[in-house]
């Protein structure tokens, strides 16, 4: 069953790549659980085996270890994880998922690019859009995404990029993830999906068309909020210039955070089917509350993007949701604060994808909630909300 240090296994089935992709036995020690390799360096017995692991590593061969910011066996079997679940050739884990946004995207555009992107996307992927590239003579078109035919038109000979969120940060629109690939395609570019909302747990975006597939490990990956990643996948092609500017920038996931969401991503399947019930019944509690004006959450009818999210969600909604309570816009936090500042159990909190509800207010996109909602029980965190919402005037 373990070979080449690593089990094979013949699945597709994401509960079980999450269990076992990656692991195997340490061959020193026997040790079932992955260890921490906890280390900065790897020493030799001699001059030529350095010049050797210098050489294997400068090459990212598999298992040649040399330094931890060039390769460590930790990081590798957090990779080996998460490759899996993605179906992907290979992954690349990094020190926070703005560094696996910021090292995919500087490895594939060179200034002189044009570079797509979704008008909706973490705030934090803006920034930078924003303020580094336009001094990197790197061209960025941002428009909404979902609007194809505006997406076409904008596609010009020196694009070589498109970036998008599957499931957008804040607003849970959905991106039609084959029909960007074929535009991407037809143009010599390649489509970069940002999935860190939904999870490889529910969907493979590589398998619809995307080139690369990236996530915030930090998020629904790790799921316990106690340490910070990114990781991007796809094929050993299109990762290699990523892992040299990850190594050359000093981006490397550090040994110890690669355990901790190896740890975590055991549980992702489950946690992330479990805040999808959850969700579900969340948003549709609030759908018909008489102080929501609206809520935005794949599973409901009046989801702008329905089509398309049946399409490639197929049930998997995932556990985020957006909703605005009666009377709250940008200047006025009146019944943001009524519905927020009154919560019991869930916290206010940035973030997402950890094991309890968070609520995160955003006056200045419009007075709207983030809500990632957690594993509790649901009717525990709908009576919170519904207490919560009895203080919106
Ligand atoms: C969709 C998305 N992408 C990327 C990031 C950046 O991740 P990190 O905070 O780990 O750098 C975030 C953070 O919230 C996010 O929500």
């Amino acid at each position: 069953m373990v070979k080449d240090g690593r089990k094979h296994l013949t699945t597709d089935a994401p509960a079980t790549l999450a269990v076992h992709a990656g692991e195997a036995p340490d061959p020193t020690t026997r040790a079932h659980n992955l260890p921490i390799f906890q280390t900065a360096t790897f020493s030799f017995e001699t001059a030529d085996e350095k010049e050797a692991a210098v050489d294997a590593a400068a090459e990212f061969t598999p298992q040649a270890y040399f330094y931890t910011r060039v390769g460590n066996p930790t990081t590798d079997a957090l990779e080996a994880k998460i490759a899996a679940l993605e179906g992907a050739e290979g992954a690349l884990a990094s020190s926070a998922g703005m560094s696996s946004v910021s090292a995919s995207l500087f490895a594939h555009l060179k200034a002189g690019d044009h570079l797509i992107v979704a008008d909706d996307l973490f705030i934090g992927t803006q920034m930078l859009f924003e303020g580094d590239f336009p001094k990197r003579n790197i061209e960025v078109t941002s428009l909404p995404i979902t609007d194809l035919a505006g997406v076409q038109a904008a596609i010009k000979p020196n694009t070589r990029v498109i970036f998008a969120e599957l499931l957008s940060n804040p607003w849970n629109r959905v991106t039609d993830i084959p029909a960007l690939a074929k535009m991407a395609h037809d143009a010599k570019a390649i489509l970069i999906i940002d999935n860190t909302f939904i999870s490889p747990a529910a969907v493979r975006p590589l398998s619809m068309g995307a080139d690369l597939v990236l996530h915030a490990s930090t998020k629904w990956i790790s799921g316990h909020g106690d340490a910070l990643g990114g990781v991007v996948s796809g094929s050993a092609a299109l990762l290699n210039p990523i892992r040299r500017l990850t190594d050359w920038y000093g981006g490397t996931a550090s040994p110890f955070n690669s355990w901790l969401i190896a740890r975590g991503t055991r549980t992702l399947p489950l946690r992330v089917e479990r805040a999808t019930e959850n969700a579900n019944k969340v948003a549709a509690f609030l759908e018909k509350h008489e102080k929501v004006e609206w809520v935005r959450h794949p599973s409901l009818a009046s989801h702008p993007d329905r089509a398309v999210a049946e399409k490639l969600l197929k049930g998997n909604w995932g556990g985020m949701l957006a909703f605005k309570p009666r009377g709250a816009n940008g200047d006025d936090l009146g019944a943001m604060r009524a519905f927020s500042d009154n919560l019991k159990m869930c916290a206010i909190a940035v973030s997402l994808g950890e094991v309890d509800t968070l609520v995160y207010p955003m006056p200045k996109r419009g007075g709207i909630f983030r809500i990632s909602i957690g594993i509790e029980a649901a009717d525990d965190i709908i009576a919170d909300f519904s207490q919560a919402l009895d203080h919106v005037r």
